[in-house]
């Protein structure tokens, strides 16, 4: 028997295979249950007291080193499966890892809808400085020497200069482009505002707006409702209805609020529209001649009308946001939301 058993263990020394079926076999082998190890230890069970000591060692070196062959022939084969997953196994054709380009800022995606929608119908993009004088902030827009939009409270001066402030509004643009350019005049200017405001869920001292101006001969208020009309169609959704409410500002005469029908609840009420139908997207008028005179066109020969409104509020409610901050946080959890809008 011990010659048997040393016959095994060079046996079991020689054995080497890359083959994982093949080690399989040779564990059966030696391990199953029909395997030789059992046949040992039914023989150690046979022999006489005596005998057992020795022979027990012997079956027990033999199943150390069954056991050692396997390990070490198993932590090959896995060490050679991992080169072959680096080395071999690489699928060129998978696409690459695109890095993450981030998304268009939801204020952006609005600025960049309204342009096109005004685009269409002729108008141009014009821009003026956000540090802007009291001339194309306030009085060329025929603000009153002691109106309150001139306050401390809504301004933001420079340096305590009282003629130089952070604009209050895009009208200041109007000026700008009426000073320089020549009617027929088209144009819509996007842009920052700032404004001296407790930030809150609806008010920021930052936001963005865009002013719209159309200034040529026979301009009516006809013409500013249907350019109205078509805009909140085009942004809002084709049965969009619209109306007009009397308002007042110093640059236009009429003026007028726009108000849309609610395109949450379709005029039936909810709390978007707080139960009226209606939302206010925009302020509107005819321009002032004192204005168009202030930037050195005929009010006689020309007339014009004029529009402002908020991105941040069109876009709160194209996207139904409830709060103005979002915009300023760059919390990536919501802007993410706006990855598949181009
Ligand atoms: N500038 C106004 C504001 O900031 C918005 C506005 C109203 C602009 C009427 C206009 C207009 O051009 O005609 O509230």
């Amino acid at each position: 028997m011990e010659n048997r058993i040393k016959e095994l263990l060079a046996e079991i020394e020689a054995f080497n295979t890359n083959n994982i079926s093949a080690l399989e076999k040779f564990r059966i082998k030696f391990l199953g249950k029909k395997g030789i190890m059992n046949d040992m230890f039914e023989h150690l069970k046979s022999l006489p007291n005596e005998h057992k000591k020795d022979f027990g060692q012997y079956v027990n070196t033999l199943k150390n080193s069954i056991n050692s062959k396997i390990e070490s022939i198993k932590e090959n084969l896995n060490s050679q499966l991992d080169l072959s997953v680096n080395q071999v196994n690489i699928d060129l054709s998978l696409p690459v890892n695109f890095n993450n380009l981030g998304s268009r800022h939801p204020i952006s995606i609005m600025r960049k809808r309204i342009i096109e929608i005004f685009e269409r119908i002729g108008f141009t993009v014009s821009d003026g400085p956000e540090i802007e004088d009291d001339w194309h902030n306030f009085s060329a827009l025929n603000f009153p020497e002691e109106h309150p939009a001139r306050d401390m409270q809504d301004t933001f001066f420079i340096e305590q200069k009282p003629d130089i402030a952070l604009r209050t509004h895009t009208s200041s643009v109007q000026v700008r482009v009426m000073e320089s350019t020549k009617p027929p005049i088209r144009t819509i200017s996007p842009g920052r505002v700032f404004r001296n405001e407790a930030i809150s869920a609806r008010a920021h001292c930052i936001f963005h707006q865009i002013e719209g101006l159309y200034i040529d001969k026979d301009v009516s208020f006809a013409d500013l409702k249907q350019t109205l009309l078509y805009f909140a169609r085009e942004m809002f959704g084709e049965d969009t209805k619209i109306r007009l409410r009397p308002s007042f500002f110093p640059f236009t005469e009429p003026s007028a609020e726009m108000d849309i029908s609610c395109n949450l609840c379709k005029g039936k009420g909810c709390n978007i529209c707080k139960y009226t139908g209606w939302v206010e997207i925009l302020g509107c008028g005819m321009v002032d001649p004192n204005v168009l005179e202030n930037c050195g066109i005929d009010s006689k020969v020309y007339t014009g009308f004029a529009f402002g409104m908020g991105i941040e509020r069109m876009t709160m409610l194209k996207y139904q946001i409830k709060d103005l901050r979002l915009f300023f946080e760059n919390d990536l959890n919501f802007l993410k939301q706006f990855e598949s809008v181009i």
